[in-house]
């Protein structure tokens, strides 16, 4: 397969310039003008686009068994919308329940998306459990799994979170095989006594679901993570980062000589808090954790995206449907009445926790980001694409406009416009978080690996074409 795409602004995290693309067998072969080829190839006119680098998700959940029920996508549906966005490479949550055995997990996870994928993907490792079999198990996992990165929920005690010893324990075997550790950082026993208060004293709607995971919460989570990195040496990235505090828990580290990244994720950046405090149940729709914060966090956040202290953004996509798995909290939980063994009406604790954004990502970033003048478009690539290729292993494979480079393309029209909606979506839940707002700018032809996915806009892709991206550590 050979594509040669013309004329076209490329943009890469460090500059951009108007060339020619000449892909073959999957990979870029030659960046130029005037390019030819002598024989078949299918040609792309990108003249008034913009050429970026396949972008990539590096928080996605796909499979996701969580809070009694699954997450909505299938590796079909989420692979379709990544690429109809123009997300080429997921790194989807590996999240295995404390009894489940580490090795199994991740084949599961694996062939969840096996022969399914349109978009290629790896997995960061879940470690819910540190027994005396979990080294030996990881270590497995990296050598022979080809996964070079763990998660670690500190939230969610009693389902993924782990106690001090595990963590302890993580971070230090990730040191010594030079994995990065992913991690959710809320204090989960701060979250478990608050919501017991707040139910307790009748505030059970979706709006009491932010109150219930205060800044505070998040902030001990992440000087936590922090305290122990630096106690290891390990290498950490702070997942799903919603506020200032959290941040500064961070750089405040940093320069304590702690390597620590920084991701946030879309929902933070283009939604605040008030969108929980929607009547009519709506607001669950916005319930995720940690909770979407006011809008001076969001502000914040794009300054630190701009400056470079926030070093990636994702979706942390978690898709559940609002008529019924998100009604599972609903007082009178029309649903499911089976749902609550305790026969207590429903509360804002039993809502799925979670946003579907995979689709939007990059729509959002350029619009809410590029087109507002809060960030550039060296910026974009950074902060969609390339700082998460170097992070967990994938560059210059991915990331990059570079010979040699893996053809994952977004040739990107960012003249047209249009609207958001469920309607429309490739996404499989009922809603969008998102209905109704305006973009600028959309992916025109995605690529994967030379092979053209998306085109005018439509998808062409092929089910299957994805493939997972086997990694090795640093060292
Ligand atoms: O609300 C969220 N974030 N749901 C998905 C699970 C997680 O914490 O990443
Ligand atoms: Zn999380
Ligand atoms: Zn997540």
């Amino acid at each position: 397969m050979n594509l040669l795409i013309q004329n076209g602004t490329i943009v890469t995290a460090e500059t951009q310039f108007i060339g020619d693309l000449l892909c073959r067998d999957g990979v870029i072969v030659e960046i130029g003008r005037n390019l030819t080829y002598r024989g078949e190839a299918e040609l792309v006119d990108a003249t008034g686009k913009y050429i970026f680098p396949g972008f990539i998700d590096p928080h996605v959940h796909i499979y996701l068994p969580f809070m009694g029920t699954f997450a909505k996508d299938d590796y079909v549906s989420g692979s379709k919308a990544a690429l109809m966005g123009g997300t080429t490479t997921l790194i989807e949550m590996c999240c295995p329940s404390r009894s489940d055995d580490p090795r199994e997990a991740i084949r599961l996870w694996k062939s969840k998306a096996a022969g399914i994928s349109s978009c290629d993907y790896t997995f960061h490792m879940g470690v819910t459990r540190f027994d005396e079999g979990t080294a030996d198990a990881l270590r497995a996992i990296v050598a022979e799994e080809g996964i070079t990165s763990f998660k670690v929920f500190l939230a969610y005690k009693g389902a993924f979170g782990i106690e001090d010893t595990e963590l302890y324990q993580t971070l230090s075997l990730a040191r010594e095989l030079g994995v990065v550790v992913t991690a959710h950082c809320e204090n989960a026993d701060l979250v478990a006594a608050t919501q017991k208060r707040l139910v307790a004293e009748g505030k059970t709607g979706p709006e009491w679901h932010e109150p219930s995971r205060p800044i505070a919460v998040e902030t001990e989570g992440c000087h936590h993570l922090m305290t122990f990195a630096e106690m290891t040496g390990a290498e950490v990235y702070v997942v799903h980062t919603s506020c200032i505090p959290a941040v500064e828990a961070v750089i405040a580290a940093r320069k304590r000589g702690v390597k620590a990244w920084i991701e946030t994720v879309a929902p933070y950046l283009t939604l605040d808090s008030s969108y929980a405090e929607l009547p009519d149940f709506e607001g669950a729709k916005y319930v995720m954790s940690p909770p979407i914060r006011s809008k001076d966090h969001g502000d914040f956040l794009w300054a630190c995206l701009a400056n470079g202290t926030v070093d990636t953004v994702g979706t942390d996509h978690a898709p559940f449907d609002f008529a019924t798995q998100k009604h599972m909290g609903h007082p009178q939980n029309p649903v499911d009445a089976s749902f609550r063994p305790t026969g207590k009406p429903g509360d804002f604790t039993f809502i799925p926790n979670g946003i579907p954004s995979v689709e939007e990502r990059v729509k959002l970033l350029y619009t809410e980001g590029v087109c507002r003048g809060r960030i550039d478009l060296q910026a974009l690539v950074r902060i969609a694409s390339t700082n998460a290729a170097k992070i967990f292993g994938l560059y210059p494979r991915k990331g990059a406009i570079e010979v040699g480079s893996d053809a994952d393309l977004v040739i990107w029209d960012p003249q047209w416009s249009g609207q958001i909606s469920a309607t429309t979506h490739s996404m499989a839940t009922d809603y969008s978080a998102f209905e109704g707002r305006e973009i600028q700018g959309r992916a025109e032809v995605v690529t994967v690996r030379g092979k053209v996915m998306v085109r005018a806009g439509g998808w062409v892709g092929e089910t299957g074409w994805g493939s997972f991206i086997h990694r090795t550590p640093n060292i």
